[in-house]
């Protein structure tokens, strides 16, 4: 965190005011480290059990050492212990790359907190969260009880985790035979690769009964492996029909039409009675809204209620 652009800015602007709990947040560095203080006793705070006592003190502060997200929707900053027993997922995160500060996304329950307690940062994290968040979110992570640092771990989502261990690969394609040693995960094999992607942007096993059309939306292979497109094409259709899984997301339109038309032609495959040319992402994989602005494309390809041009457009709703 201390060294990243974010970090800057913060320094730069001083403070944050959080005006749901009427608190304020100081940035500070020493001996390079990002230190946040606020005043402990501040703020709308309520009795809440399972608190974990910070301190005493009225004022404090903690540092903060991880920031997660390359910020194309959001960054989130993490306060986290280095044997990974415990950390704060702070309140506040950076949304679309503007260095504004806002609401965390899902941190509405502790608008109220109890002073005095970690809370007054953000959300308490145990040992488990703070695996589960940092281990989406990077190649390498060492087993419990080997700390988190730089040293023990791969920050980032790199080669070897959609690749499989590949050193043996490395190894023989310096001696000229990279062939005796195939990739241990098969990105071309459409069952494995969707098991990849999957373990972090999440499928149907993710999903609780009671998730809105927003979390859903935000889960890509929940969705895609209910489309007829991914049932009906007999592992034609991966993530990287359309992605590029080494680059960021293309925004050019047309050239994911032209991926839709590469299966939707005449004579092939089932046309579009409607706008057989259209835009076809609008209609059929409609951007929907999650929070604070972000929004995220249905992954979940079919025949959406309302995008008929008959229809009115405004009753567009991802129905589950
Ligand atoms: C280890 C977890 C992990 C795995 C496995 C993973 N991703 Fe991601 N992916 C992420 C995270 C985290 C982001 C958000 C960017 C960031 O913060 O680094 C992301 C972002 C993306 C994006 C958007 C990039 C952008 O423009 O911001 C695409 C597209 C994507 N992943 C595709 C894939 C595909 C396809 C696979 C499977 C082959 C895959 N990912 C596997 C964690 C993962
Ligand atoms: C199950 C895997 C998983 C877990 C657990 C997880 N993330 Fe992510 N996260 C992702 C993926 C995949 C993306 C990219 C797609 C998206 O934005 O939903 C992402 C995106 C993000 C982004 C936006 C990145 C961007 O490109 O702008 C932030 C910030 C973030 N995560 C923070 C966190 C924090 C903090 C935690 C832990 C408290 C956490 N995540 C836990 C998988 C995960
Ligand atoms: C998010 C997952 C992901 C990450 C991270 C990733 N790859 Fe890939 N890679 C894939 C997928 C999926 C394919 C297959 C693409 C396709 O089907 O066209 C692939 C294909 C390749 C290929 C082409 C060979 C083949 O089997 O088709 C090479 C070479 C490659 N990756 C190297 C790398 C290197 C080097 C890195 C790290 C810098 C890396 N990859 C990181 C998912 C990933
Ligand atoms: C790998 C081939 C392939 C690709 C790429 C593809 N589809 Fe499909 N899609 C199919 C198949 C197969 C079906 C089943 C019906 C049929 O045979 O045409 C289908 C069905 C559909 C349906 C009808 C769904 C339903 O529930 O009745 C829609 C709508 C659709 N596709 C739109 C799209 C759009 C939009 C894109 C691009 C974002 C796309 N498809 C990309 C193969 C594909
Ligand atoms: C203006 C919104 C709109 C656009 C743009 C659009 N579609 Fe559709 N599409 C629909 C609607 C609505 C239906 C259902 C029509 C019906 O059942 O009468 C449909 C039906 C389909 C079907 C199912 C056809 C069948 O016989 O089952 C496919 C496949 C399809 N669209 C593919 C595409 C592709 C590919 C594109 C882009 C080239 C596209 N659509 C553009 C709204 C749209
Ligand atoms: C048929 C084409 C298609 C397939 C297959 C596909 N995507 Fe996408 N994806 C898109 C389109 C279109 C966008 C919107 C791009 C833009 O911003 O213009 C998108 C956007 C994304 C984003 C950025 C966030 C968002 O929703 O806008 C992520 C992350 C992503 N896809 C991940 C995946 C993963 C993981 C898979 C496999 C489970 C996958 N995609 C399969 C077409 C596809």
């Amino acid at each position: 965190m201390a060294d990243s652009e974010l970090a800057q800015q913060l320094l730069q602007q001083g403070e944050y005011d959080d005006s749901l709990r009427d608190q304020t947040f100081r940035f500070q560095k020493k001996a390079g480290q990002f230190l946040v203080s606020t005043s402990a006793g501040q703020g709308r705070a309520v009795a809440k059990q399972n608190s974990v006592p910070l301190t005493n003190e009225p004022s404090v502060s903690v540092a903060v050492n991880w920031l997660l997200g390359s910020g194309t929707h959001a960054q989130t900053p993490l306060a986290i212990q280095a044997d990974g027993t415990r950390g704060i997922e702070m309140r506040w995160s950076s949304f679309h790359g503007d260095g504004k500060l806002n609401v965390t996304p899902d941190h509405d329950e502790y608008d109220s907190f109890r002073a005095g307690t970690l809370e007054c940062f953000g959300r308490p994290m145990d040992a488990m969260d703070v695996r589960s968040c940092i281990g989406c979110h990077s190649t390498v992570v060492p087993p419990p009880p080997l700390p988190l640092t730089s040293q023990t771990m791969i920050a980032n989502v790199g080669c070897e985790r959609c690749h499989g261990p590949r050193k043996k690969h490395v190894v023989l394609a310096e001696r000229g035979l990279p062939e005796q040693i195939k990739p241990m995960i098969d990105q071309h094999d459409a069952g494995a690769h969707m098991e990849t992607c999957s373990a972090c942007h999440r499928d149907e096993r993710s999903v609780s009964p009671d998730s809105t059309a927003a979390e859903r939306a935000r889960f890509q292979p929940y969705g895609l492996k209910k489309s007829e497109c991914y049932l009906q094409s007999s592992g034609e259709l991966t993530c990287s029909t359309c992605h590029d899984p080494h680059d960021t997301t293309s925004h050019d339109r047309g050239q994911y039409i032209q991926q839709c038309q590469s299966c939707h032609q005449p004579q092939a495959s089932a046309i579009c009675p409607e706008e057989p040319s259209g835009d076809c992402i609008e209609c059929h994989m409609p951007l929907t809204p999650w929070t604070q602005g972000i929004a995220f494309h249905d992954h979940w390809i079919r025949i959406v209620a309302g995008t008929a041009s008959h229809e009115s457009k405004t009753d567009l709703e991802a129905s589950p």
